[in-house]
């Protein structure tokens, strides 16, 4: 059965699946993860590294992880000391909700669901399409010109910023302070890096700490899109965040909808662009835009891997595991399961019954995943619309990071 499944797949095979190891990657794993997951799913699907950590890759186990958060803890107190020491790095990433299980975890989230609502979106929809429009103009102009950074990046950006409150001169210091404190999650985070990134949390703090007392003297109007002001003070409970407790989650809504969003964005024109049916498909019937957005977070996630903990010694795919037992969620992998996704490793935006797990699952999924949604729809949409030629003018490389897919750099040049 399994055989047959994997007829035609491309994996690395046992021995690249045996000697796996989330610290120590081969620079063109970067590139192409794909055969290595597809090998790990296929020959050691539970596989403990090195480490004794384990690394999970079927869509299956990873679904049942995020659907039982009492077995399988998202706290990350203990672990992140290894690697992170007592520094600003560590208070950010061990209070942001993510990295905590309930009731932390509950009533921060309940705080931030006013932000999410549909009616909240529908009220951003209009401001996207703007974003998009000017971006898509500045682009148009420029000819040839970096996806990332000089297209996807900036909603996100903008769209976080008015979510802040942050002026607009100020919002270029956003993307380089987020992609610091996200690169604190690499598995093999060097002590130099540690410093740099910590450094950055703490120029954030102190910059939210102004944006705050600002915000105290001078209140924004409601229909900004700006949510702050609303966090600072206590909710209808009368329950309120504590001063960290609002600023390490600002700091996560940012790095949580930022690169995540523009990664989408571009993986998204490239996966088009590797497959050129599907691009014309989509150009000639841009109500497919809604499932190629869904086959783009499912082939080409950009969050791939997720955390958690084992509260208590349990069996999990079948395998002993010890309380304690630190376990890797490997998203990219799932999402290219064959059991759960005929023929995974061909992009089909009018792919039926397209469960991915891009958002995660369970009481962690994404809370913005509506708005992240939203956003890649319209950038995509537009960018493909806009310009009938669009042709990479140089190398685009994949960044060197595991846990989030992206690129360094994507350069192209664009007509209509
Ligand atoms: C396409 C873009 C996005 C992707 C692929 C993505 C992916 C994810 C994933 C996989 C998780 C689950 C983490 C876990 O279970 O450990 C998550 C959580 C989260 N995301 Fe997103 N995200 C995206 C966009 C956004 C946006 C735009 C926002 C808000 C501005 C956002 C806010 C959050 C928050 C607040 C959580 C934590 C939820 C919780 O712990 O309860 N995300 N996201």
């Amino acid at each position: 059965m399994m055989a047959d499944l994997y007829e035609g797949i491309a994996e690395a095979g046992p021995g690249a699946a045996a000697v796996f190891d989330i610290v120590t990657l081969d620079p063109d794993f970067y590139e192409n993860p794909y055969p290595v997951f597809h090998a790990l799913r296929r020959h050691a699907p539970v596989h403990r590294m090195p480490s004794g950590a384990w690394f999970l890759t079927r869509y299956a186990d990873l679904h049942a992880a995020y659907h039982d958060p009492v077995l399988f803890s998202s706290d990350k107190t203990v672990d992140f000391k290894n690697t992170m020491g007592d520094t600003s790095l560590y208070e950010h990433h061990t209070t942001s909700l993510v990295f905590n299980d309930p009731p932390r975890h509950t009533r921060v989230r309940k705080r931030l669901a006013p932000a999410f609502t549909p009616r909240a979106l529908r009220a951003l929809e209009g401001r996207v399409e703007e974003v998009v429009a000017a971006s898509l103009d500045e682009v148009a102009e420029m000819g040839s010109f970096d996806l990332l950074h000089d297209f996807a990046m900036k909603l996100p950006i903008e769209l976080i910023g008015d979510m802040l409150g942050v002026p607009p001169e100020d919002r270029a210091k956003l993307s380089p302070w987020a992609v610091a404190i996200l690169g604190g999650l690499e598995a093999d985070l060097k002590p130099e890096q540690r410093d740099q990134y910590s450094k950055a949390v703490d120029d954030f703090k102190d910059y939210l700490r102004w944006l705050i007392a600002e915000r105290k003297r001078n209140p924004l109007a409601d229909d900004t899109g700006e949510v702050l002001s609303k966090l600072v003070g206590p909710d209808a409970d009368g329950d309120s965040l504590t001063e960290l407790e609002l600023l390490h989650n600002c700091i996560f809504l940012l790095n949580a909808g930022h690169e995540t969003t523009a990664n989408t964005v571009t993986n998204g024109i490239d996966a088009l662009l590797r497959f050129p049916d599907q691009m014309d498909r989509l150009r000639a019937d841009p109500n497919l835009i809604v499932p190629a957005i869904e086959e783009v977070l499912r082939f080409e996630s950009s969050v791939q891997l997720n955390n958690r903990k084992l509260t208590v010694d349990a069996e999990v795919g079948g395998v002993a595991m010890k309380k304690g037992d630190y376990i890797w969620l490997c998203i990219g992998a799932a999402n290219r399961d064959p059991e759960e996704f005929p023929d995974p490793d061909c992009m089909n935006i009018g792919r039926e019954k397209n469960r991915h797990l891009a958002f995660g699952s369970g009481i962690h999924a994404c809370a913005g995943m509506s708005l992240g949604r939203m956003e890649a729809r319209i950038a995509l949409n537009g960018f493909i619309q806009q310009f009938g030629t669009i042709e990479p003018s140089g190398t685009a490389r994949h960044h060197p990071r595991a846990r989030f897919r992206g690129f360094v750099d994507y350069p192209v040049t664009a007509s209509p």
